[in-house]
């Protein structure tokens, strides 16, 4: 039998002609239309984010024809007020500026806004007929993204009227999809976790769910499972019998950002250990995955989060130390205490730092300590993971000079995004000298080109129907098991004695003594 795909060769010779570098991949990765929506569309994380990534997948043709976005939120603004309001947050925060205006011009035709209350049933029956009408119009064939970017107390509310509205499977006869992400903060506690996980998966099924962690979308960080999978030299050393331990810093120089009120709830272990920080640890931990596929790959990640040792609260003291900015200077500029910040209680006990010793009970990694780190008001924005090998077993030599250092395989993910292995050499001369130096790997030199933003890759992924690198509902939960032990800890532990920090300085001595006793030192970043 012949079989012939006529319309096929002509799109894709069309494509050619156009622009050979959308051939294979990128062809392949062509979502089906359909539309988004944002509740929440008025906030800090359309303006900043979503909106911008949406504008670059158009600028880059990632899109599908008919790609449409529904903005759903209280403040009372016409279609047009929203697209001129998201015209300027894509002119202040894309990656690519200026708006080329035909982009910008067909990309703002697909969307419109309505402003509505999160818990009225009959703003879902309005967006229900909005959602057939655009299918009708713009051909999106009732495929739906519901993203919830709204504070997270209303998430419940809109996924139960999404339920009760129909809205949780495609439009046009049940021939479309209906997806939702939900972004981080995903609950409060692992009790709370729970509870949200439960209300989510009786209206959606776990495969339309994408709890969103934005570290995950980063270049940087899906290069870890390429540096250590692709490549076949490293693994090998990758284990407790090679690593002497490892050192994950999230340092950011800025505060709470006018983040209030959400901080103030959130503190530095919810906001980025649960989430950010141990999809780090995961990602440098895990077992190789028989497949790189969503559920393969996220199998491997729990069983590491399911091997974390518990801090039991008399440890946690010990293994986990917090700490609050008081006033400082940050890059020349003094800056306020974290309590003086507007919004903060004066007595304020959220944590604004974080350091915690871990282990990773299981043969790869058994006694191998892992140092993390985060917080505001720090000197400088780093993110890294460094692997410290243990040092060599017979010091052949005694220089005259220098240091003998120990290798130190370090993971840049932003800023100045690479890898750098160190090791020693001899420094040139007569008399024996050693001197540690660098290996260095560079994306913007090796690469000459701009990484996209993590939300472009995950908007285009959910789109695609593809959630590896979207968080598992086991996922959630075991990372909320072990920062529970951590949480437990510290409120056996009673109000701690707040500020403990300069802002502009590196954390509190407590994090400097957490390594002391074993006899390390933070790397200086
Ligand atoms: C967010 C946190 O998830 O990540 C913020 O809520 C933090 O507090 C931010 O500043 C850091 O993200 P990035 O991509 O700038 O490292």
């Amino acid at each position: 039998m012949v079989m012939t795909a006529p319309d096929t060769t002509a799109a894709s010779a069309a494509a050619q002609v156009e622009n050979p570098l959308r051939e294979g991949m990128r062809l392949a990765r062509t979502p089906q239309s359909c539309t988004m929506v944002i509740f929440g569309a008025s906030g800090d994380l359309t303006r900043r984010k979503l909106l911008p990534a949406l504008y670059n997948l158009a600028l880059e043709q990632w899109l599908p024809a008919g790609f449409s976005v529904v903005g759903f939120s209280r403040r009372p603004d016409s279609d047009d007020e929203f697209r001129e309001n998201m015209k300027e947050s894509v002119g202040e925060f894309s990656r690519r500026r200026p708006i080329q205006p035909a982009v910008w011009d067909s990309f703002a035709q697909g969307i419109t806004y309505i402003p509505a209350e999160f818990q009225e049933a009959d703003y879902y029956d309005r967006l229900r007929e909005h959602l057939d009408r655009i299918d009708r119009e713009r051909g999106t064939q009732g495929n739906r993204v519901f993203y919830l970017a709204t504070p997270p107390s209303f998430y419940p509310d809109i996924i139960r009227q999404l339920g009760r509205a129909g809205l949780n499977h495609g439009g046009m006869d049940g021939k479309g999809w209906a997806r939702v992400i939900i972004e981080k903060p995903f609950g409060h506690d692992l009790q709370s976790a729970k509870d949200l996980n439960r209300e989510v998966l009786q209206v959606f099924r776990e495969d339309q769910v994408y709890r969103i962690d934005h570290y995950l979308g980063k270049e940087t960080v899906q290069n870890i499972l390429i540096f250590r999978f692709a490549n076949g030299i490293f693994e090998p050393v990758w284990n407790r019998a090679y690593v002497d331990h490892v050192q994950i810093t999230v340092a950011e120089s800025v505060g709470v950002e006018g983040r209030a009120s959400y901080y103030e709830e959130a503190g530095a272990l919810r906001d980025m250990v649960q989430s950010h920080m141990l999809q780090l640890l995961n990602l440098t931990c895990m077992e190789p995955p028989i497949a790189f596929d969503a559920e393969a790959v996220r199998d491997e990640k729990v069983k590491v989060l399911r091997a974390l040792r518990p801090t039991a609260s008399e440890e946690a003291a010990k293994q986990a130390v917090r700490g609050q900015y008081g006033r400082g200077w940050v890059a020349g500029k003094e800056v306020a205490g974290y309590r003086e910040e507007q919004g903060i209680a004066p007595d304020s006990s959220t944590e604004t730092y974080v350091a915690l010793k871990l282990f990773v009970d299981n043969w790869r990694w058994e006694g191998v300590p892992f140092y993390l780190r985060t917080g505001k008001s720090l000197p400088k924005r780093t993110t890294e993971i460094a692997v410290q090998f243990k040092s060599a077993p017979y010091m052949l030599f005694h220089p005259s000079g220098g240091e003998v250092a120990p290798n130190v395989l370090t993971m840049h993910i932003q800023p100045d995004e690479g890898i750098s292995l160190r090791f020693d050499s001899k420094a040139p001369g007569a008399s024996l000298q050693i001197r540690p130096v660098h290996m260095d790997f560079l994306y913007g030199t090796a690469f000459h080109d701009q990484s996209p933003d993590a939300y472009e890759r995950l908007l285009l992924d959910c789109m695609l129907g593809d959630s590896t690198l979207f968080t598992r509902r086991d996922e959630v939960e075991a990372e909320w098991t072990f920062i529970q032990g951590v949480l437990d800890g510290w409120a056996a532990q009673g109000r701690p004695s707040f500020p403990n920090y300069d802002a502009g300085s590196w954390g509190p001595a407590a994090a400097d003594e957490l390594l002391a006793r074993d006899g390390r030192a933070w790397r200086k970043p």
